[in-house]
């Protein structure tokens, strides 16, 4: 069972219309646009997504990146089957993972644990490799796709633990690599570069603000000039909230994703909590944004006015856009920037763009 599946019918891309065109040169870039042996995923904190191009539009499956752990029982075990949970057996326990994870706990009354954290493979869960080979597996193996290039998304190294990402990456990498892909990885922020600039030359700010993490880029013509990461995100939210208003960080996340609205008068405790840290998670982003910035001498060659996309399901909340573009403006960085946007599907944005970049190199 796949967790969620969805079209993006719309969103096909500039080279899929020159791939249209019978010219000689289109005729042998047809060849490789439209070479659909080619698949993007996205390794989240929050969800793993896989994109895979299908005919004229793009498939989009995803699977929440939680799992519950409880004592085998071939009772258990069977429930899980009658009702297609996903599940496997490690040793004495019946891992329980993706969206039925939690289903599973709240009816346990329970809390769901994470393979991830902060962008990368959690070390305080023992079974957070095997967790994610097997949610990797299931979703790539319900695509079409099973061989050709395979592209996976990794976060910038965080600053507080700048090794970490070497491991994370080699152990996804050779996984996937194991399943007959010709693999890499893309850093996120220029994945949705990738995704949502290309009728601007791959030339703008692309960011993602996930559940782990916020990953930025500053792309020129798709080379990456800036990349930098916070490990402030969604899961920040919840917990801080969480830990001033006495609520547990569950109910704060649906809270957060059931109608929040950052333009809102806040009118409890909650909402209250919720404006100053999403405030702390933008004013830190900027600030990170501009130290990177001023320390990169290449930026200053950038010769035209910078598109931004806010991407990620941190910002999918109602007001985040503007509340950036406050912050943006506040903190006078020495760059031009030009339009501020929300990506068109912030959940799909990262996998999109790791298939983009997929489809070119095959
Ligand atoms: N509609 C929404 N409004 C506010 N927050 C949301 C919404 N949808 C998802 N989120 C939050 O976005 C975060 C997950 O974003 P996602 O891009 O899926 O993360 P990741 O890249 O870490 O997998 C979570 O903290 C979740 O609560
Ligand atoms: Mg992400």
């Amino acid at each position: 069972m796949t967790d969620r599946k969805n079209k993006d019918q719309a969103n096909t891309t500039a080279s899929d219309t020159a791939a249209e065109d019978s010219s000689g040169t289109n005729a042998s870039k047809k060849a490789a646009d439209t070479n659909t042996n080619a698949i993007g995923v996205d390794i989240g904190t929050s969800k793993i997504v896989t994109a895979v191009k299908k005919n004229d539009h793009i498939e989009y499956a995803s699977h929440r990146n939680a799992f519950i752990s409880v004592e085998y029982s071939s009772f258990t075990k069977r429930i899980l089957n009658q009702n297609q949970i996903k599940h496997h057996q490690i040793g004495n326990s019946l891992i329980v993972y993706g969206d039925g994870a939690e289903t599973f706990a709240d009816m346990l009354n329970s809390e769901t644990r994470r393979p991830m954290r902060k962008g990368l493979l959690n070390p305080n869960e023992s079974h957070s490799v095997e967790i994610i080979k097997k949610a990797l597996d299931d979703l790539i193996g319900s695509t079409d796709v099973q061989t050709g290039k395979l592209i996976f998304s990794v976060p910038d190294a965080p600053k507080d633990t700048p090794t970490d990402i070497i491991y994370h990456e080699s152990l996804l990498n050779r996984h996937l690599s194991g399943k007959g892909f010709a693999t890499r990885s893309i850093n996120e922020g220029l994945a949705v570069v990738f995704s949502e600039l290309e009728d601007e030359n791959f030339t703008g700010l692309g960011i993602s603000a996930g559940g782990g993490m916020c990953n930025v880029c500053l792309a020129y013509l798709s080379i990456p000039l800036v990349t930098f990461s916070i490990t402030k995100g969604g899961d920040y939210l919840d917990d801080a909230v969480a830990s001033v208003t006495g609520m547990v960080n569950t109910r704060v996340r649906s809270f957060k994703e059931n109608g929040f609205d950052l333009k809102r008068s806040p009118s409890n405790s909650v909402e209250d909590a919720l404006q100053v840290y999403y405030d702390d998670l933008i004013v830190t982003l900027v600030k990170a944004l501009k130290q990177s910035v001023m320390t990169t001498s290449t930026t200053n060659k950038v010769d035209r006015p910078i598109p931004v996309v806010l991407s990620g399901g941190t910002a999918k909340v109602s007001g985040f856009k503007d509340r950036f573009e406050q912050v943006l403006k506040a903190e006078n960085i020495p760059l031009d920037f030009s339009k501020i946007r929300v990506a068109k599907d912030p959940l799909t944005a990262t996998a999109k763009g790791a298939l983009m970049a997929a489809m070119h190199e095959n």
